[in-house]
Order: structure tokens, then sequence, then C-alpha cells
């Protein structure tokens, strides 16, 4: 196991391959048994936006891994009443063993990790959501037994944090990573260009605004909200935009003989996916939102180690 003793993980990048692998060959292990932390710790979750996957598997995982958890929520913290950022940070750094955060700007989470000396983890910005990859690929293994020479298409929102991450987790394992989004949302291409470097032409990096030729030969489709926290009242003029992207049966029969579908939830029924698709034979998401538990333990006995 490579100990990640004292880290943060602001970005899926901030692991290495080796890492990640790491990470997700502890969370298939603990999955079938228990492990317990040395020492009791403490994990603040500080979140400002709605969650309840996440909230809840950080905190069945920390109380499986014998530890604590104190929900930080900023409205009933200083935080509401406008203390700064960086004396929280430095406050509750000198309490907890580790913080996840859930936010809007990346650079509000890049800010705590910097003034707080214990391990940041992104629990969702509006940049990226690397525990939710953690556990999407950790499905994708489960299923097919690799990772490696797989490709996932993701349909929707190129611009949101799925998106980014998944870019970042499929170069990663060298799984093909194709984003079928509307031209007006593309990823960032900052986040496009580091899929590119780490996949070194090895693998497909492919952003493209035609979902059936993205989903050819695909044996992950992948789906998120077409409006994500924050976006609530772009939600109406976005639907007619992304419909062509929608995960249905005739999207579907195009992909791999094999194929798989996943989403991160929580998912909008025929919007972005249809109702027979995430009832259907081909759907992993419950145990794809199952292994958010046990991806994120892994994670957390790797960062709160005592070894
Ligand atoms: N997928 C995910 O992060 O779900 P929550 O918003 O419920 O935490
Ligand atoms: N893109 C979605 C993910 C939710 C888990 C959002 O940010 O709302």
């Amino acid at each position: 196991m490579e100990s990640l003793k004292g880290r943060d993980l602001l970005s899926l990048a901030d692991l290495t391959v080796a890492e990640l692998h790491s990470v997700l060959s502890l969370a298939i292990q603990l999955k079938s048994g228990m492990r317990k932390l040395q020492r009791r710790k403490v994990l603040g979750l500080m979140f400002s936006k709605a969650s309840t996957r996440t909230r809840v598997s950080f905190s069945v995982a920390m109380y499986q891994l014998g530890g604590h958890i104190i929900d930080l929520n900023p409205s009933v913290t200083q935080v509401s009443r406008g203390e700064p950022l960086v004396d929280t940070a430095r406050v509750l750094g000198r309490y907890l063993d580790a913080i996840a955060i859930r936010t809007f700007e990346q650079k509000d989470l890049e800010t705590f990790a910097s003034y707080a000396e214990i391990p940041v983890i992104n629990a969702l910005t509006d940049r990226e959501h690397p525990c939710q990859v953690l556990a999407d690929l950790m499905t994708v293994q489960e299923c097919f037994n690799r990772m490696a020479g797989l490709t996932l298409t993701y349909l929707g929102d190129g611009a949101n944090n799925m998106a980014h991450s998944l870019l970042l987790g499929c170069a990663m394992v060298g799984m093909n990573i194709r984003i079928a989004t509307p031209s007006q949302y593309p990823p960032n291409p900052e986040i496009v260009e580091q899929a590119k470097a780490i996949a070194a032409g090895k693998t497909e990096v492919i952003i493209t605004d035609d979902p059936a030729e993205a989903v050819q030969k695909s044996h992950v489709l992948y789906t998120d909200v077409w409006a994500s926290m924050g976006q609530e009242s772009e939600a109406d003029d976005r639907i007619p935009l992304f419909m062509p992207f929608q995960v249905n049966d005739s999207l579907l029969a195009k992909a791999d003989d094999d194929a798989i579908v996943l989403h991160c939830l929580p998912a909008h029924r025929d919007q972005e996916i249809t109702d027979g698709v995430i009832e259907g034979v081909r759907s992993r998401v419950w145990d794809q939102a199952e292994n958010r538990m046990h991806a994120q333990k892994a994670l957390l006995a790797s960062l709160l180690s005592d070894d």
C-alpha cells in the first residue's frame, strides 16, 4: 500500500498513478473486510452544498474505521457570520485529523488546504469531484476485471466537475475517455491538456458534440445532471440543448454489447437518463453508489494511517 499519510486530495491528479491503483485495490479489499485506524481520528465535514452520498458514505466509512465525524455545516459555524476562511482553516487544523470540504470555488479549497495543516479532501467543487471517480473506477474494475484499454463515454455537461475528474481519472488508469457535450459546454481546456499529457498519446482523450459517434464500441456510458448545484436557474434553458445527449435505449444500443451505465447521482429521470436505462440490466449505479463508501474508506485509511 502506498501511504498517503498527511496528504491533501484537492484534485485526482494529486495522486500518482501508482497511488490511485493502491487506493483502488485497498477499496476492493476493504469491501470484504474491516480495518480500524490505530488511533481514533476525527474527520470534519464542511459542506456548503447539499449531499446525500458523500456525507453519509464518509460518515459511515469513518465510523467503520473506528473514528468520528463532526458536521461543520457553514451555517452553524462562524463562517456564516463572515469569519475569514484562512482563520477557520488554521483553527480547524488544530482540532481535526482531516477535513472533507464541499464548496463552489476550487480556489477556496486550495486556500483552506494551504492554511490547515491536516489532509484536506475535495468532497466536490465546481471544478472536480475526485472521490466520486475513485468509486467509479472501482466499479469499472469490478465489472470488467480491468480498466486499461476500456472506453468510457461521458454524455452531458462537459464543463462540470464530473467531466473534469473523469478526464483525469480515465487517463490515469489507461482508459479512453470521450466527452460528448454541446459545443457551448466544453471542458476546462487546462484539464483537457492535463488529461492529454497523462494519456501521452497512448489512450484517447476526445471532446465531441456527436453523441452517437462517441458511444460507438464504448464500454461505459456515464452521465450526470445537466445543471449542477448552483446552476439551478439555468436548468430549464439547458434541457433542449442537452436532450440529444440523453442516455436512452437507442444510444445504449450503439455502445459495446457488454456496456454498463453509470451515473454519479442524484439523477433526473427522463432528462439525462431514462427511467428504463437507470432501472435496466446495464445499470450499475447502485453498486457505484455503494462503492463511494469503500473507496473513501480506503482513502481515509491511507491519509490517516499511523504508520
Ligand atoms: N454523487 C454525489 O456526490 O452525491 P451527493 O451529492 O448526494 O453527495
Ligand atoms: N455535477 C453535479 C454532481 C453532483 C454529485 C453537481 O455538481 O451538482
